[in-house]
């Protein structure tokens, strides 16, 4: 199916044109809040409605890992659990985070219920992709180009969540990575804002479901909202430097997709936008989000970014912090209790008003509501579901699947892949056999061991008797002898899988880095064994686009796995011995240098672009590396070449009510079935504000059989043309465009049209 704007309307997916701002909302649950929310407020006291705005993280249910250390230390004063009761019990907390169990989520939902109004508890935690069964990290799943691809994995660690006493995912993380420093490029879906946008609403499909109130159904947050993405030199936790046009422009629409999806929830940056912290940013979190947006949930800010507002230093105080933070329109306060120990004093004073408060609470109950739990407390707290329903045979299907389909095979020279039968494998490197490794950065409740690695998935498909497996390095430390035996067992084989790359602690939150090459102990064994002269293929473990260097950048063939997840060995195997075609592209360019960061397809011209195969010397450029990705978004081949021939439109003109066809014929000039990713992109030759030198508009994945051809036409119409002008509004300008139908960003043919003026 041709994924554009059109046919997501009409699936009824309520996209809408991605870029930001025009004013529709059709929020899934948009209705005023009902009598009985209105009812419960009546009834509340300010410290009950402030429990409701309080989310602490779980301290009775076992969290995997601590999620903000700073706060558990804060309660290890007391007995943490019995805390926690207490406190649930006299409705001083309305959320809880990161714990998972029925048997004790039942007993804290008890707790709630004692207390004087017996509002429950919702439950939230970071399941970015999948809970106990792993899916391919969401830059690796943004690779498939299948949005449906998220929807159903999304689903399928909802039903997983469910069954473990889960409400409420801090996820989808729709912020849009332009610069791979930045560790958690992992946790979205890369660099360009259309796709973003798609797999942003497919996500929150997947995870509120068709019916909200479901047992199986969670509600969604997209986050970080906004413009965590553009942190300055990707340094995490940094500042931006963003000007609002572009925040409309590149950083919203994923939102604004995921709003219209029907999030419940969104969750504020910690980053600051123009000077103002994103957590007690008014224009934010108010003009563009709920009047600009008209997104009707609530907003919960990030671990501890209100409290972080007196260290951004706009906030004096803690209190001072509260303050900005609520009237900013954070709603609930994730972290040790700030709002708790603030709010009421400042209602006090006058310095935030009942409405306010008002308003934040009918938002939580309301989300509560939806969700059902006011009628069923207990939802989603089921034992015999958490005994039957968690890593299911088909969830595990489902994740090597996924796998398969997310892989990218970036080159393949002298066709060494597919693995040819019978000849003998040299599987060499840290990341081969290294189930700890196989996941990525948030799989915290997944258990070690779990995930299959590449060499059983190798052993599952080849036997034993053609594969030699040797480790050769640690991930960032040499082992003695390991180069050695790394190169005997490359010189005994035919071909070396060297399966190499980032550990999964090396991407994520907290995780930039300045450098996005191969750690050095890696690289010399990668040098070390193509010294051999024998074909190598690179499988490259990544949380982000590596800048590759010497043997491995050379190496014959080179597949990027990312982090693939439970079955990620599996859906490797598949791939390399030719079982499944390779489909995946690339959804971040994957740069010469470190130093070309931050580096996007969709950049401008500048006054002094350096043209395709110029060297210019007053241009813009850097003397030492060409202007151009190593791989650039959207590439990836497979296992048969495609052949593109030249774009056809239905016509020279766009009228400005009307559509034009762009058609194109494919050929597989291969002996092997594949997937081709069909892009179209456009360029808007002359503009009021500039432009990209490109920009995706649509795409459509299309099988073809070996050596079949098939025409493949998408339509144009004003809507794909619209941008955010120097008035900060949706517009569309009449002149001349560029459009590409193309196998990448960087390459593709091209023709040209006029939108004509209304007349
Ligand atoms: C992260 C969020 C996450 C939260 C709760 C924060 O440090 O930035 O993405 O949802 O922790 O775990």
């Amino acid at each position: 199916m041709i994924i554009d704007r059109r046919n997501l309307l009409r699936a009824g997916t309520c996209l809408g044109a991605l870029a930001f701002g025009t004013g529709f909302s059709r929020m899934a649950f948009a209705a005023p809040a009902s009598r009985r929310v209105e009812s419960l407020l009546a009834r509340m006291t300010v410290e009950e409605k402030v429990g409701q705005l309080t989310l602490y993280p779980d301290e009775v249910r076992p969290t995997p890992r601590p999620i903000n250390p700073e706060i558990n230390a804060q309660a290890e004063a007391r007995e943490r659990a019995a805390f926690q009761f207490d406190e649930v019990r006299a409705g001083r907390v309305g959320s809880l985070l990161a714990g998972t169990g029925v048997q004790l989520g039942r007993k804290l939902q008890e707790a709630a219920l004692q207390s004087r109004l017996g509002i429950p508890l919702m439950f939230g935690a970071d399941v970015l992709h999948g809970l106990r069964t792993i899916f391919p990290i969401p830059l690796a799943l943004a690779a498939s180009f299948e949005p449906g691809l998220a929807e159903r994995t999304a689903r399928a660690a909802a039903e997983e969540m469910t069954a473990v006493g889960v409400h409420w995912t801090y996820a989808p993380m729709v912020d849009v990575a332009r610069d791979q420093r930045w560790g958690r490029v992992a946790e979205g879906s890369g660099e360009d804002p259309y796709l973003a946008s798609l797999f942003a609403a497919a996500y929150v499909r997947g995870f509120q479901g068709v019916n909200l109130r479901s047992q199986r159904s969670v509600a969604a947050c997209p986050k970080h909202f906004a413009g965590y993405g553009a942190v300055i030199g990707g340094m995490e936790y940094n500042n931006t430097d963003l000007t609002e046009r572009e925040l409309l422009q590149t950083h919203m629409p994923p939102f604004e997709a995921a709003f219209r999806a029907g999030a419940l929830t969104t969750m504020a940056a910690f980053n600051d936008i123009d000077g103002v912290p994103a957590s007690g940013n008014r224009h934010l979190l108010t003009d563009l989000l709920r009047d600009r947006l008209g997104f009707k949930g609530f907003v919960v800010s990030d671990a501890a970014s209100a409290e972080e507002l007196v260290a951004h230093g706009v906030a004096a105080d803690e209190k001072d912090a509260a303050r900005q933070a609520f009237d900013a329109g954070v709603d609930v306060n994730m972290g040790g209790g700030l709002y708790k120990r603030h709010l009421p004093a400042l209602l006090g004073a006058n310095a935030i008003g009942i409405e306010r408060l008002d308003e934040a609470v009918r938002r939580v109950l309301t989300v509560k509501e939806n969700l059902g739990l006011l009628d069923d407390p207990y939802r989603s707290l089921d034992p015999k579901r958490e005994a039957q329903e968690v890593r299911t045979p088909a969830a595990l299907a489902l994740a090597r699947e996924a796998a398969a389909r997310s892989v990218v095979l970036l080159r393949n020279q002298g066709d060494i892949l597919p693995l040819k039968a019978g000849r003998m494998i040299a599987l060499i490197g840290p990341l081969g056999d290294d189930a700890a490794n196989m996941d990525g950065p948030w799989a915290p409740w997944a258990k070690t061991g779990d995930a299959v690695t590449l060499a059983q998935g190798l052993r599952a498909e080849l036997g034993t008797r053609h594969l030699t497996i040797v480790e050769g390095c640690g991930i960032d430390a040499p082992i003695d002898g390991g180069i050695a035996a790394a190169v005997a067992a490359a010189r005994a084989a035919d071909v070396v899988v060297l399966a190499v790359g980032e550990g999964q602690d090396m991407s994520g939150e907290a995780r930039s880095r300045s450098e996005i090459t191969l750690p050095a102990p890696q690289q010399e064994l990668a040098e070390a064994v193509a010294a051999t002269g024998k074909p190598i293929v690179v499988v490259l473990s990544c949380g982000r686009a590596l800048a590759l260097q010497g043997a491995v950048r050379d190496a014959g063939a080179i597949l990027v796995g990312w982090f693939l997840g439970s079955e990620g060995g599996h859906a490797l195997a598949d791939v390399l011995t030719g079982r499944i075609a390779p489909s995946g592209r690339l959804p971040v360019s994957f740069p010469r240098t470190s130093g070309q960061q931050p580096y996007y397809y969709n950049h401008k011209s500048t006054g002094r672009p350096q043209l395709p195969g110029e060297n210019a010397f007053f241009k813009a450029r850097y003397t030492d590396v060409a202007n151009t990705a190593l791989y650039p978004f959207g590439h990836g081949i497979s296992y048969a070449p495609v052949q593109y021939g030249p774009v056809q439109l239905s016509g020279e003109t766009l009228p400005w009510d009307d559509d034009l066809k762009a058609s194109i014929t494919l050929t597989n000039l291969g002996q092997r079935p594949v997937e081709e990713v069909v892009q179209l992109y456009i360029h808007d030759e002359a503009a009021s504000v500039t432009r990209p030198v490109r920009e995706l508009k649509c795409f459509e994945k299309v099988r073809l059989a070996a050596g079949a051809s098939r025409q493949v036409t998408f339509t144009i119409n004003r809507a794909e043309l619209e941008f955010i002008g120097g008035d900060l509004q949706l517009r569309a300008e009449p002149g001349r465009f560029q459009v590409w139908i193309a196998p990448s960003s960087a390459a593709g043919t091209s023709a040209a049209f006029v939108l004509s003026p209304l007349s």
